[in-house]
């Protein structure tokens, strides 16, 4: 696992898969309410909790965040309400009623589009995502005092690549999706009649930092980097 703060507080713990060339990256929040972005599957809790258990005491854990009920999501959801008694899984409320509050071993805490998660310094913002980048239940959070965008399977790179780049991503994320096309990940994200305005929402927040679930965070100018992904989206799967 490597671990690197790729934005104040914000910090990117990483394991690289080499047989499916795939980054799992999932994202610890430092604040009075410690917030984890992402658990990993069920086989990488032991390596993610030793991970979170460098930067603090996992079980002062307070909320458990994942855009969709997907195993690199939230695999290891209930491991973590285990470590962490105070802990609530935070996601939609669509994902809350349609998947968690019956998998999970305690009740989420379901968002809708624009709500605030007061974590102490910081405050995420819940965007409804519904099919971005896939399940009818996604959705993201953007920190707003730095301006991190939380953007799961969006911006995925294929990949053993570095933690933060201020280069542009846009071309490997576009190869990555033209690859999945060719093979048996085809399809991997629908392109619906919704998902051009949902981005342009997303761009409109110009976050300072993306932070994807694989490859590399990027930090600069955001609004153009996703308004550059919706249109490689539209090229590639529209
Ligand atoms: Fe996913
Ligand atoms: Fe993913």
């Amino acid at each position: 696992m490597a671990i690197d703060e790729i934005a104040p507080d914000v910090y990117r713990i990483s394991k690289y898969a080499p047989e499916i060339d795939l980054q799992f990256n999932q994202f610890l929040i430092k604040d009075d309410e410690p917030l984890l972005f992402h658990t990993g599957m069920k086989s990488l809790f032991p390596s993610v909790l030793e991970s979170v258990s460098s930067l603090i005491d996992p079980s002062t854990i307070r909320w458990i965040g994942f855009s969709h009920f997907e195993a690199d999501e939230c695999g290891s959801l209930n491991e973590w309400l285990q470590i962490a008694p105070a802990a609530k899984p935070v996601c939609s409320m669509v994902g809350a009623l349609v998947s968690i509050n019956d998998f999970a071993s305690r009740p989420a805490l379901g968002m809708t589009d624009g709500q605030v998660l007061n974590t102490g310094k910081y405050r995420f913002r819940f965007c409804q995502t519904p099919q971005v980048p896939h399940c009818w239940e996604a959705g993201l959070l953007f920190e707003e005092t730095n301006g991190t965008l939380l953007c799961s399977d969006l911006f995925h790179q294929n990949g053993d690549v570095e933690p933060l780049t201020r280069s542009d991503v846009i071309g490997r994320a576009r190869k990555t999706l033209i690859d999945y096309q060719a093979g048996p990940f085809a399809n991997y994200m629908p392109y619906t009649k919704h998902t051009d305005g949902i981005l342009q929402n997303l761009a409109a927040l110009k976050p300072q930092t993306i932070a994807p679930m694989h490859g590399s965070a990027y930090a600069g100018d955001g609004e153009r980097a996703i308004r550059d992904l919706a249109g490689v989206m539209r090229e590639v799967l529209g």
